[in-house]
């Protein structure tokens, strides 16, 4: 661990404190000593200025819910030096009111509970489908054997992507958004910019005038037929839309859920609850969120001089919100180390509240109760067989690797 000095010094973002996954006792450290820090810079990009972390969750609330103050537009809603701004901006999330409240609106009607219940047959169906195809395998890698193929399924029905192309958007949102890390993006981070967007506003430029020519009831047909007080949205918007729901939906349930299952594994007393009680599985799913968010962080820029848990926060000024940090602060959880299936917390992965909370949480909690269910189901005395390996990547909290022996 690092001693006070050290933290004065420490670049939270560098990759050396996220080869093993987020840093969580750097972040605990962080929390109970200097819970709003700065760091000077990031290594791996010197052009980029330093920024301030939140990791409690009290404040990492008080930002979440003062858009005025802290901005997701004006330097972009992320710390991913390698997205380019005017993509960040072209998606709500990266949008600041008035703006945001238009877009979301119109995204809303899609996600409420009640439309989201009604696709659980289909996840249910999908799910069920992938795990067939493990059958007579005594092997498999949870990550990209079930998990990828099952999340990317499912969004990839909602807009209407054709199943043969699955692999193709998998990886393309996979390079997006892991460009640090190295096996997920091999190009390094600058081919997001070069490569990885164009290829899909490319490709998503035939989705739009397919769906121009003959729509159907997919969200891509939706956002090509939507009317926003008399205006219809331009291809960048419906790209944009379209970038931040596949992404949203690739790369977040497939992170929770097999780190829930690396937990369930190593923890089997918590496994044999959800065995004995598959009605503990939804408190399961929060307790994996809290511990295991899928994005480690969001981000806000202050639109003045303010202060925050007592630091002066300058206007323009970097601040990153720290979910992997929240979701273990003692303030608020009894031994936050410990995962137990029955605790259901109350949690920040969705975000703090505020006008960016997280669109998809009826989706996603019911994908991960699905996927729960039904790999608990097929599978109850899987195992870890191998080295889990964890993304080095400041955004996506995700394992990349998950080896498993499927009958124990
Ligand atoms: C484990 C699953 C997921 C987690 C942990 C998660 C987490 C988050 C977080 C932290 C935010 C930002 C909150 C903020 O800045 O205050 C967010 C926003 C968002 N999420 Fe999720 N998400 C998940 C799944 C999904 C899914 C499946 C979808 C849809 C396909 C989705 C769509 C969105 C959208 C559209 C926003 C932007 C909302 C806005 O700006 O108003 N998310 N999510």
């Amino acid at each position: 661990m690092s001693t006070a000095t050290d933290l004065k010094s420490v670049r939270v973002a560098d990759p050396e404190h996220w080869r093993e996954g987020a840093p969580l006792d750097l972040f605990r450290e962080l929390s109970s000593k200097c819970p709003v820090h700065w760091s000077d810079g990031m290594s791996s990009f010197p052009g980029e200025t330093g920024f301030w972390s939140v990791t409690n969750q009290e404040l990492v609330h008080e930002v979440s819910r003062d858009w005025e103050t802290y901005s997701s537009e004006l330097g972009g809603m992320v710390g991913m030096p390698w997205v380019p701004l005017d993509v960040q901006n072209g998606m709500f999330i990266g949008m600041d009111p008035p703006k945001h409240g238009r877009l979301k609106s119109l995204f809303q009607r899609g996600f409420t509970p009640k439309r989201i219940a009604e696709h659980e047959p289909d996840i249910r169906t999908i799910t069920k489908g992938v795990i067939a195809r493990l059958e007579g395998r005594e092997s498999a890698d949870l990550v990209t054997d079930l998990a990828q193929p099952v999340v990317s399924r499912v969004i990839g029905d909602f807009m209407g992507i054709d199943e043969a192309d699955d692999e193709i958007w998998a990886n393309l949102m996979n390079m997006l958004v892991g460009g640090d890390d190295a096996e997920m993006n091999p190009h390094g981070p600058d081919s997001a910019g070069d490569t990885v967007i164009p290829e899909i506003v490319e490709r998503c430029q035939v989705l739009i005038d397919a769906r121009r020519s003959n729509p159907s009831d997919d969200l891509m047909s939706i956002l090509v037929n939507a009317e926003i007080d008399g205006d219809t949205l331009s291809d960048w918007e419906i790209v944009m839309g379209f970038i931040l729901l596949v992404t949203a939906g690739n790369d977040s349930t497939k992170a929770t859920f097999c780190s829930g299952m690396k937990a369930l594994m190593e923890n089997p007393e918590e496994r044999d609850k959800l065995l004995a009680d598959p009605g503990l599985i939804p408190s399961a799913v929060e307790e994996a969120l809290r511990m295991f968010p899928a994005f480690a962080h969001f981000r806000r820029t202050a639109t003045e001089d303010t202060e925050l848990g007592g630091c002066p926060i300058a206007k323009g000024d970097k601040v990153m919100l720290w979910y992997p940090a929240t979701g273990y602060d003692e303030a608020v959880y009894e031994n936050p180390e410990r995962f137990d299936v029955e605790r259901n917390p109350e949690h920040q992965a969705f975000g703090a509240g505020g006008r960016h909370f997280c669109l998809g949480t009826a989706l996603a909690r019911l994908e991960l109760r699905v996927l729960f269910e039904e790999t608990l189901q097929r599978y109850p005395a899987m195992r870890i067989e191998g080295t889990p390996r964890y993304a080095t990547a400041i955004f996506v909290n995700q394992l990349k690797t998950l080896p498993v022996s499927l009958d124990g």
